[in-house]
């Protein structure tokens, strides 16, 4: 057997992992980890572009100025979406710029083993997008850059399901699983039967009961803690004078900063001008402060940091009860403590969302709760401890299965009979 990649290109990280007929192993590709930051930095100096845990470094050191991109998989579905002009490059398609991360990828996972790979089984969510147009755009742009990555041969199998073949490796009898993928952008349901038979099966169509997903990973928890947490000390409250008027902060302007990614779109030249008013005209001293705040935050483009720190507090609550958002740049001084309870309450949406989406999923592989043997928990936002009690409550403690939470699906993806 000609040997192949498994490749998991995450909204927030990616992994890799060979099959080489023998077995599959998950191979580190940012220096020791076994996942990479899905980033990709072009600095203000020119050069080629960096990738990975270095990029994140270098952006920071550079006082965030060059072009920064992250979770570039979310805007593979978004027609609206085809690429970016770079300085010195000229106009790059989001195919090109995800090609950059990939080629760098299969360049580092060669150097690991050895060999020049070009096939690859990539991972895809349950759905890009509920639009079947742009469900297709979507695929086409994932193949296109991975052909300019130097993959020529390339098939795709869905996330969960790749996970669901992770989780059979450890199995020694027959289950019927319920697979659930909470990663960064999306989260991915499959029901599933496995069995260290099956395993040896070419075709496992007829095993997977059922698929489905929601478009509310991890990052959405971020931006709602922003919103519910962070948005007063921007103005969300605030008020200023408008042609004799108290007029609040405008939304537009609040509520762009609820995605670090959209923060950099709001600099320009008229908004500058705003937000100039809005520290000039601010009704009181706390809104004057607000204002210096958003203004600082646009102008500096901090938004990246800010979101790092609130990331960094998410992490800390599934560890423990309470942390604290701290953020100390500039003209942006915050100390916000976070508990866990409240947090639990901020992404109850998300929850609401998950439980309708496996209720989706079991009536359409014609299953009940009971007929579910384990439920298998990957990705990173499977880490909270809410989201983790929500399937404890719904299928029991005992039917739970965790672990190897970053690397399954890319495991999973070595381990798939479509190219071997
Ligand atoms: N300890 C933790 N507690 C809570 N969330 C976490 C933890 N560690 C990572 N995360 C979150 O997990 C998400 C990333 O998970 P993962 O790497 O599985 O996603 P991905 O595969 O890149 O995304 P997707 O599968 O949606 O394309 C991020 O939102 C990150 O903040
Ligand atoms: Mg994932």
């Amino acid at each position: 057997m000609k040997p192949f990649y498994g490749l998991d290109f995450g909204t927030s990280n990616l992994s890799i992992a060979i099959q080489n007929g023998e077995g599959t192993q998950v191979l580190p590709i940012d220096g020791q980890n076994k996942t990479m930051p899905t980033v990709l930095y072009f600095g203000p100096s020119g050069g080629e572009p960096i990738v990975g845990q270095s990029a994140m470094l270098r952006y920071v050191a550079d006082g965030m100025s060059g072009r920064f991109m992250q979770s570039l998989k979310s805007v593979l579905p978004n027609s609206g979406f085809t690429g970016t002009y770079l300085d010195r490059l000229g106009f790059a398609d989001i195919e090109d710029l995800i090609a950059y991360i990939l080629r760098d990828v299969r360049q580092r996972a060669n150097e690991q083993v050895g060999m020049d790979i070009d096939r690859a089984v990539f991972g895809r969510p349950a759905e890009f997008s509920k639009d079947p147009e742009e469900e297709t755009m979507a695929i086409e742009r994932l193949m296109k850059a991975a052909k300019l990555a130097g993959f020529n041969e390339v098939e795709l199998q869905l996330e969960p399901i790749a996970a669901a073949f992770h989780y059979e490796m450890s199995l020694d009898r027959e289950e019927v699983v319920l697979v659930a993928d909470l990663g960064g952008g999306t989260t991915d349901f499959t029901v599933t039967r496995l069995s260290p038979k099956r395993r040896r099966k070419r075709d496992r169509s007829k095993d997977i009961l059922s698929t489905g997903g929601v478009y509310i990973g991890g990052d959405k928890f971020d931006s709602a803690v922003m919103e519910m947490k962070l948005l007063k000390y921007f103005g969300q409250d605030a008020e200023y004078n408008s042609w004799e008027k108290w007029m609040r902060f405008p939304s537009y302007l609040v509520r762009g900063i609820m995605q670090w990614q959209e923060i950099a779109f709001l600099k320009d030249t008229r908004t500058m001008r705003v937000l100039n008013d809005l520290v000039r005209y601010a009704r009181t001293k706390e809104d004057k402060e607000c204002a210096i705040r958003l203004l600082t935050l646009i102008d500096e483009n901090l938004g990246f940091s800010l979101f790092q720190t609130i990331e960094t507090a998410k992490r800390g609550l599934s560890t423990y009860d309470s942390d604290c958002i701290y953020f100390n740049q500039s003209a942006i001084k915050i100390v916000e403590p976070i508990f866990r309870n409240e947090f639990d309450e901020i992404i109850a949406f998300a929850l609401e969302e998950y439980e309708q989406c496996v209720d989706q999923v079991l009536a359409d592989a014609g299953v009940s709760n009971g007929r579910i043997d384990s439920v298998f928990l990957t990705g990173g936002s499977s880490l909270v401890p809410c989201v983790q009690s929500a399937f404890a409550n719904r299928f029991g403690e005992d039917k739970l299965r965790r672990g190897d939470t970053f690397i399954s699906v890319a495991s999973g993806l070595a381990s798939s009979q479509l190219l071997s």
